[in-house]
């Protein structure tokens, strides 16, 4: 039994494709989940697909709203949140930059300010992004100390919220002094978030699945690109890893943490396009878009020293056999298989691998 047995979650953005994969993983630990979201970002969705709603207490609602969140939470009496809810595209954000600075900044004032007119909450993980960096297009990756920043909204307003996130630290939840006040608040920030179940339009591994599932090549934007790919499974592990070491009392924890895949994964994207199409049996090969394409940075590397070492985590799932459970994931899906039945089978089957490689271990009842 774990940790998470019996413990009380709040999770906004749980009817996303992150969301959806965490509020599954956390059920199956025993752990009583509220789900707090807008509905499906997609059609069709992880959420709808795997049923998520059955296995925790479904709300639908809207983290602009500060007086329904904080009614939400106050009812749930949450041990642990877990804020995942954001408008997450950088595309969308160049079209939509008022919502997206609404949601992912102010939503971001909201939770915490929910957080502290609950009272019981210990642990607090809110998700931004690798993008909250300052992009300065060189070759290093970025450290947790880093400057904040973002050149299109999303990376901007993500940027926004690792601000806010550590004034709250500072003025309410300072982990010198969590005997007083009893929340140890932390930021994640993960890289290119990869895994089944994603049908996010203009996201790279969705883009390349409906093309191949159509008999097309895909369009893609910037071969060259270079991004931080990660299993979500390695990703959420990052996040839980955390929240358990909080639990447990080591407040110091309570900051900010890089968790992405280690350097030789960091690469192109024309290699994962040529990974993916070929695991699916594909030709390969691409098509560039006809239109002109708004700005994203083209280099972006994530280090991950500090969690590796304070937290004594480390990624789980090599790039490649990520892309090859993607095509596993959606074949089999494809196929008629059971969408929650087939995530199920890839936690367990991740489940085992953290306490083989001596993870997820410090932290047991
Ligand atoms: N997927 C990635 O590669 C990646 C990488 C780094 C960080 N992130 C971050 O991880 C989190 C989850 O991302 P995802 O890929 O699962 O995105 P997603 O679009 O699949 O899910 C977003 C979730 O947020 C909810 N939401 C959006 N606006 C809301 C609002 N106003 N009120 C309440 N709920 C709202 C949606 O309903 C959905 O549940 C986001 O914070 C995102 O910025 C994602």
């Amino acid at each position: 039994m774990t940790i998470w047995h019996g413990k009380q979650v709040f999770l906004t953005g749980h009817t996303g494709f992150k969301g959806s994969w965490l509020a599954l993983w956390l059920a199956e630990l025993g752990a009583r989940v509220t789900g707090f979201a807008l509905p499906p970002p997609t059609t069709p969705s992880l959420f709808a697909e795997a049923r998520v709603a059955e296995v925790l207490h479904h709300i639908e609602g809207d983290i602009r709203d500060a007086a329904v969140l904080t009614a939400a939470m106050r009812a749930a009496r949450p041990d642990v949140v877990i804020h995942m809810a954001a408008q997450p595209l950088v595309r969308q954000s160049y079209v939509e930059p008022v919502e997206t600075y609404a949601t992912n900044v102010m939503g971001t004032v909201h939770l915490l300010e929910a957080v502290r007119q609950t009272g019981g909450v210990r642990a607090v993980i809110c998700v931004t992004s690798d993008k909250c960096y300052e992009n300065r297009e060189w070759i290093w990756p970025y450290r947790e100390t880093d400057t904040m920043g973002g050149h299109d909204p999303y990376s901007s307003s993500k940027g926004c919220a690792e601000l806010v996130i550590a004034a709250y630290r500072r003025s309410y939840f300072d982990p010198a002094n969590v005997s007083a006040h009893g929340v140890s608040l932390a930021s994640v920030r993960a890289g290119n978030v990869i895994g089944g179940g994603d049908w996010a339009a203009d996201r790279l591994i969705p883009d390349i699945i409906r093309s191949m599932q159509a008999g097309k090549q895909p369009e893609i934007r910037s071969p060259d690109a270079i991004r931080p790919w990660q299993h979500v499974l390695d990703a959420l592990g990052g996040y839980m890893q955390l929240t358990e070491a909080m639990l447990a009392g080591e407040t110091a924890l309570a900051d900010s943490w890089n968790f992405g895949p280690s350097d030789e994964d960091t690469r192109p994207v024309r290699a994962i396009v040529d990974h993916l199409t070929a695991l699916w049996g594909g030709s390969g090969g691409w098509l560039a878009p006809l239109r002109a394409q708004p700005h994203e940075a083209i280099t972006l590397k994530l280090d991950c020293a500090k969690a590796r070492l304070k937290l004594g985590w480390r990624p789980g799932i090599p790039l490649d056999t990520a892309l090859a459970s993607i095509s596993e994931w959606h074949k089999a899906h494809d196929a008629g298989a059971d969408a929650r039945t087939i995530t199920l089978e890839h936690i367990h089957r991740y489940g085992r691998a953290p306490a083989e490689r001596g993870l997820g271990t410090r932290v047991t009842t």
